[in-house]
């Protein structure tokens, strides 16, 4: 397949990880449209961009001419019609296979056949997505880490019939975005959470097995083990349901014992202590 120069983007979800690839979108110079379920949800996210930006803007890493030209570049809407002139289109909605099959279905339907479909998913299969489509060679992984304007990394991820085309072309949007992109296979969870996800499900064992506050097992994961933040306040951060289902998820596919989620943090998810976004996790947030 030949893909075109990548000059639009479109985000279907504008949710937090939504919102930090459409700031990083038009950060780096793409014209971009983000997509919401209500006006409302758009307009947040809309003023979620432009408070990151007006950041920069404050501590001198942006100038304000900059800012004002990347926020020109935003466009929210709330209609998937609004993607039919992409060159890619990256889907950050719900970690739901069903929602995101019903998505892409509905994309194809939409955006032009040689755009590139890319799925954020972090612990779904890509090649499962793309099944949704008649097209599967131009739907690739493209996988960002939280909170995605400031995490470097991000994962491009080849589907089973994702062409070389598409993943090059995704490779190149994620370094012109500034990241430092890697390349890899569709396998449960990728390379990040493959291992990250096990490992914080110890760390959560650990809470109850060594008996010690989630205050003291942050300050020993950061001060003993050089972590930038502890493990407590990355799962608060990352948002408990999305651990919960990426442990669950990669546990279904490889069922390794410590991917499974302890049942502390599924007892958390339940009663709806969701972290940052709920207000309450390990910690309480204004
Ligand atoms: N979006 C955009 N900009 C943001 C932001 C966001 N969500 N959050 C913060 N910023 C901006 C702010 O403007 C902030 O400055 P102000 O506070 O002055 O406004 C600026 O970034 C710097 O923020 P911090 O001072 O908090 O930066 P820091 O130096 O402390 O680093 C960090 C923050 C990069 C998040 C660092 O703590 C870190 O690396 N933590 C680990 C995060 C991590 O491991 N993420 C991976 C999670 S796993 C995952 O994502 C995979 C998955 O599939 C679930």
């Amino acid at each position: 397949m030949t893909v075109p120069e990548i000059r639009r983007i479109g985000v279907v979800g504008l949710g937090a990880m939504g919102a930090g690839i459409a700031q990083l979108a038009i950060e780096a110079g793409y014209e971009t449209v983000g997509r919401e379920i209500s006006e409302d949800l758009g307009r947040r996210a809309h003023d979620r961009i432009a408070h990151f930006l007006q950041r920069k803007v404050d501590k001198e890493r942006m100038a304000a001419d900059e800012c004002e030209a990347a926020l020109g570049r935003l466009e929210t809407t709330t209609e998937l019609e609004a993607f039919a002139d992409c060159d890619l289109v990256i889907e950050a909605i719900v970690e739901d296979l069903g929602a995101k099959l019903e998505l892409f279905r509905a994309l194809e339907q939409i955006v032009r056949p040689e755009a590139v479909l890319a799925t954020n998913t972090s612990a779904l299969s890509v090649t499962e997505i793309a099944a949704a489509v008649s097209t599967p060679e131009r739907v690739v992984g493209m996988h960002f880490f939280n909170p995605a304007p400031l995490m470097p990394l991000v994962e491009i991820v080849r589907a089973e019939l994702s062409s070389a085309e598409a993943v090059e072309a995704a490779f190149g949007v994620g370094e012109r975005m500034g990241k430092r992109p890697i390349r890899c296979h569709d396998t449960p969870g990728f390379v990040v959470n493959r291992v990250l996800i096990p490992l914080l499900n110890d760390c959560i064992r650990v809470l109850d097995e060594a008996r010690v506050s989630p205050e003291d097992l942050d300050t020993a994961m950061t001060a003993g083990a050089g972590w930038p933040m502890g493990p407590c306040t990355l799962v608060d951060l990352v948002g408990i349901d999305v651990h919960v289902h990426a442990s669950e998820a990669l546990y279904e596919k490889l069922r390794e014992p410590r991917m499974a989620p302890p049942a502390r943090i599924v007892a958390m998810r339940n009663a709806g202590l969701l972290g940052r976004k709920s207000g309450r996790g390990f910690y309480a947030y204004d």
